[in-house]
């Protein structure tokens, strides 16, 4: 099995059950990869999932076609551009009409472009942190009204350990993950205040509004294709558990963040990476 093999790893899919049963979830990018693993996972405690894409229609197709053979719950996919602020804010609105409310946004869909600071160009620059970054600002601004207005939600946004350790080649890349710490500390405070302030913090029924980011370490998705063999044998010789991880992996935490029973948990940094920033 070659170290990127990209098929489903039913040993970490989590258990079925119906824990997540009415709620509703918008993964960005979630029709590839880990947003793929997150929407299954999800899925997989009776969540409707809407399933975020930018482009590659074939793959969105594929997905929802195998997703309705494997669930009985419900699936929506949404095209847009998370680096463009309107295209977040008409995702959220077509989400909410869709489905009639929103519980859950991951905000999983990323890019690389990858050049020596030297070399990077504006575009290179702006687009990875349009996109990154600025998608996970407008997106959670226009989830965190419907959220606070309800007095619930969960906010999962997908970093990256590159973020928290920076890379040779990845100046944008990082910056735009380590943007995400700081948002999400902001909107986890900004969150409880505004329930606070509604009277909702304190409900005891409630399950609250927690926002938390994840960093996966290097995870087997086409993200990683590109990657020279040379290279991802100093990247596997850097990892402890001396392996790359399931996109599986990583959704099986975005779903233990994004549960009922997880809402004394806000604000924090979660890493998923074979114990590589120890
Ligand atoms: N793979 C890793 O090793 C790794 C490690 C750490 C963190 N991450 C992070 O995990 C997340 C998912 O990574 P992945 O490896 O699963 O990526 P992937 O396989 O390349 O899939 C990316 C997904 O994001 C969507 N997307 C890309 N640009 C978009 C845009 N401008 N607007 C809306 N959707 C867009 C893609 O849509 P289309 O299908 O239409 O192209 C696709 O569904 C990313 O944020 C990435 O930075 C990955």
């Amino acid at each position: 099995m070659g170290v990127l093999d990209l098929t489903c790893d039913d040993n970490v899919t989590t258990r079925v059950g119906n824990k997540l049963k009415g709620r509703v979830a918008l993964v960005t990018g979630g029709t590839r990869g880990i947003g793929a693993a997150i929407c299954r996972s999800l899925a997989s405690q009776g969540a409707v999932i809407a399933a975020g894409y930018s482009g590659n229609d074939q793959a969105a197709g594929e997905f929802r076609d195998a997703f309705t053979q494997e669930y009985s719950t419900s699936i929506s996919t949404h095209k847009g551009n998370v680096g463009d602020p309107g295209d977040c804010r008409r995702t959220i609105d077509d989400v909410i009409a869709t489905h009639g409310r929103l519980d859950i946004l991951v905000n999983n869909a990323g890019i690389t472009i990858d050049k020596t600071v030297l070399k990077m160009s504006d575009d290179d620059w702006y687009n990875v942190l349009n996109v990154n970054l600025s998608g996970a600002f407008f997106l959670s601004q226009a989830a965190l009204r419907h959220m606070a207005e309800r007095g619930s939600g969960r906010i999962v946004n997908v970093s990256s350990v590159i973020g928290e350790m920076g890379n040779i080649g990845q100046a944008n890349y990082a910056a735009s993950k380590s943007g995400l710490f700081g948002l999400t500390k902001t909107l986890a405070r900004e969150a409880s205040r505004m329930l606070a302030r509604s009277g909702k913090l304190t409900d005891p029924d409630g399950i609250g509004l927690t926002i938390n980011t994840i960093t996966p370490g290097f995870i087997a998705t086409e993200m990683l294709e590109h990657i020279p063999d040379k290279v991802m044998e100093q990247i596997l010789s850097q990892i402890p558990l001396g392996r790359l991880g399931k996109p599986e992996e990583i959704a099986r935490v975005v779903h233990f963040l994004a549960a009922d029973a997880s809402s004394y948990i806000t604000g924090q940094v979660w890493g998923v990476n074979g114990g590589m920033d120890m």
